[in-house]
């Protein structure tokens, strides 16, 4: 029985055989979908005389040695789950398959569902038999690795300098990217992709994995000596972390599957939609940000006073960032004690939030939940709260310790001091900070990472479904980011790095997954406080122009010309924000490319921007031709170049085609260093 879905302009197709195997004969365009691999294994030398191979939901000891679907056993006989044959059925747009182990009762089902052209794969254990299962680990999806993959591509990234490409050619074996953090971390997170060499943003088969889940995850590819290989996302259980009772379920985190045949840029429209498709539609006010203008130094008249300077260069929301609460004067102390400080605010927030609505903004706060300082008053009253190891001494991270969310307590405690702060006061947005890993996610020697995501989840969701607030998640920047957390926030925070050069980088990095109006993108402060370069007004812009716009800099340093620019760009963004915010963004250069270019496509292709920078002098002094991408080859182009300074404020370039534009280009390198240009381009056919 052969069963097939169909995606936008993917298809999937599954078989299941005579001898019973559900094999995985197709995953690429639907065009090609003939080209579907023959089910069924060859019986080779030296091997099991019943053929074994990768068949959907695989297990051990028939003589398959790649990676099983689950491995886990029961604590009372201590008998290893070993699933029967699966089985294969439609329902409606998805394909389920289903596998049982009839002796101790555990039945696995996994669902594939098309969201556009990303392939959503959920899996369930369902535990129906008699004694407790100890799950080591379950695979959310283990879908084979194409045969023309030669390459695995992730990312590298530590606090502040996330978004590095990290290629490595893959013939044999396995390659892994683990996060054991607690959060998914600064490299990358739960994404891994395969290529063949060469394959870049317009060219080449790409095959991409990412995990829905902020928690502890394993990706990984492997190669086994038949040839066949396996992909394999899953969420990592901790030792001794899940044990399933009698009745219980549990869901495993969505792996969301990707293909294309022409480039990253495909793969990165599909996620991008797909993530889309889970969240809010949202407008999106140019932010301004206290944390670099201010840090810790927040008082009421000194927040007022930046809320009317903010607001005079076209801000819409206030965001008072780290600093606002009792005794916070450093990062040291006061995390969990959620109330005004009495001496920075001395009349509460009500004076500052009165100042910003009548300077025509929004008000938005920063807060930690998750975390407690040692040297607080919540910490003093309820030192049981946290997690960590049994009678050992507790490791602090940035001062401060994990809250066990988990606690029914401490889940009501925290609801109730943020409900607090938001009937008390107009605050439309909160900024969510996690600036410290969980190490241990541990409580009575027990490890629980996924009992703190899940629970963390179910707090965002509690106060969102009563309050009317929007919710930025930041995790000292791009600590995580990821579809999991993605269903119950509404932006990222993509990196403490404010330094444009290094957030055009992160920015195409975190852009893969989750679509550009939900990354926040600030103008920082010049020289830039972590890399101590000076980079142009106009730079910092259009760097920011790409994301959801902020400033996030102390407008009193900028010089009347920076202002000007600064303005000029705010009243571009504000005039088109509405089609950029559900446009695509497509990659007309390869990461490192100087210039970077990069063009935002509006959903019906009737118009676009291009944005093209120059990071350093170029090499030759004659400009090269600047090809552009994602456009509609035969279609035709009107080009304007919007100047951020001087007048006009906008020049004519003249009319072109979209294939011309894509194959030849245009001369459009800004020429010198740290120096950008951003075109409109207007389709008239
Ligand atoms: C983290 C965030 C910053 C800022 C500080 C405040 O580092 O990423 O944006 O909010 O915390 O302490």
């Amino acid at each position: 029985m052969k069963l097939k879905l169909d995606g936008h302009s993917t298809a999937l197709i599954l078989e299941q055989t005579d001898d019973d195997d559900i094999h995985w004969s197709w995953f690429g365009p639907a065009s090609l979908a003939e080209m579907a691999t023959p089910a069924g294994f060859q019986r080779l030398p030296a091997s099991p005389d019943q053929p074994v191979g990768p068949s959907l939901m695989p297990g051990h000891g028939r003589g398959f040695h790649g990676i099983a679907q689950i491995e886990a056993f029961c604590a009372t006989t201590r008998r290893r789950v070993q699933l029967g044959q699966p089985e294969l059925r439609q329902n409606g747009d998805a394909l389920h398959i289903a596998a049982r182990d009839d002796h101790l009762g555990l039945e696995v089902g996994t669902t594939f569902k098309f969201q556009g052209d990303a392939l959503v794969i959920t899996t369930t254990l369902n535990h129906t038999g008699q004694s407790p299962i100890d799950l080591i680990r379950a695979a959310s999806a283990l879908p084979p690795a194409p045969d023309w993959a030669n390459e695995v591509v992730t990312h590298a990234g530590a606090w502040g300098r996330e978004g590095y490409e990290a290629r490595r050619s893959w013939t044999t074996g396995r390659v892994e990217q683990l996060g054991r953090g607690g959060r998914p971390g600064f490299d990358g997170g739960p994404t891994l992709s395969l290529t063949e060499a060469g394959a870049g943003e317009n060219r080449g088969r790409w095959l991409t994995a990412h995990l829905a889940w902020s928690g502890p995850f394993r990706m990984a590819v492997e190669k086994a000596t038949d040839g066949s290989a396996q992909i394999l996302a899953e969420r990592r259980f901790a030792p001794g972390e899940i044990r399933l009772e009698p009745g219980e379920e549990l869901d495993l985190p969505a792996v969301m599957l990707t293909v294309s045949e022409s480039g990253l840029n495909t793969i990165r429209r599909a996620l991008n939609t797909a993530i889309r498709s889970m969240g809010r539609s949202l407008v999106r006010p140019v932010h301004f940000n206290t944390w670099e203008a201010r840090y810790f130094d927040v008082t009421e008249a000194g927040c007022i006073a930046l809320a009317q300077d903010a607001a005079g260069l076209g801000a819409e929301r206030f965001v008072l960032d780290d600093g606002w609460f009792k005794g916070r004067r450093n990062d040291q102390t006061s995390l969990g004690d959620w109330t005004v400080d009495p001496v920075q605010f001395p009349n509460g927030l009500g004076p500052l939030i009165t100042a910003v609505q009548q300077a025509g903004m929004e008000f938005g706060l920063w807060l930690e939940p998750e975390m407690v300082s040692p040297d607080s008053d919540v910490y003093r009253a309820h030192p049981d709260w946290v997690l960590g190891w049994p009678q050992e001494p507790l490791p602090t991270g940035r001062n401060q310790l994990v809250l066990d969310l988990a606690l029914p307590a401490v889940a009501d405690y925290l609801f109730e001091s943020i409900s607090a702060l938001l009937d008390a006061n107009e605050i439309s947005y909160l900024k969510w900070d996690c600036n410290r890993d969980l190490y241990p996610a541990m409580r009575d020697g027990i490890e629980r990472p996924g009992a703190q995501t899940k629970a963390l989840y179910r707090l965002l969701d509690r106060i969102r479904s009563n309050y009317p607030v929007e919710i930025e998640s930041c995790a000292s920047g791009g600590g995580r980011i990821d579809a999991g957390i993605a269903r119950h926030t509404d932006r990222f925070w993509a990196s403490d790095a404010t330094d444009a050069i290094d957030r055009l980088r992160i920015q195409r990095s975190t852009g893969l997954i989750m679509p550009h109006e939900r990354l926040g993108a600030h103008v920082g402060p010049s020289p830039n406080p972590m890399t101590g370069r000076q980079i142009p007004m106009s730079f910092r812009v259009l760097t920011a122009f790409f994301g959801h716009f902020g400033i996030e800099a102390d407008p009193g340093h900028f010089s009347p010309d920076e202002k000007a620019v600064l303005q000029r760009g705010i009243e571009f963004y504000k005039s088109h924000r509405n089609w950029m915010h559900e446009g695509q963004l497509v990659m007309a250069s390869e990461p490192g490319d100087d210039p970077d270019v990069q063009l935002l496509v509006s959903d019906d292709g009737a118009r676009a921007f291009a944005r093209v920078m120059r990071i350093d002098t170029p090499k030759r002094p004659l400009p090269s031709r600047v090809r552009l991408a994602g456009l509609t080859a035969d279609a035709r182009y009107n080009l304007v170049e919007y100047a951020l300074a001087g007048d006009p404020v906008e020049w004519p370039i003249g009319e072109y085609s979209g294939a011309g534009l894509m194959a030849e280009g245009l001369a459009l390198d800004p020429g010198r260093a740290l120096s950008g240009r951003l075109i409109y381009l207007e389709r008239t056919a």
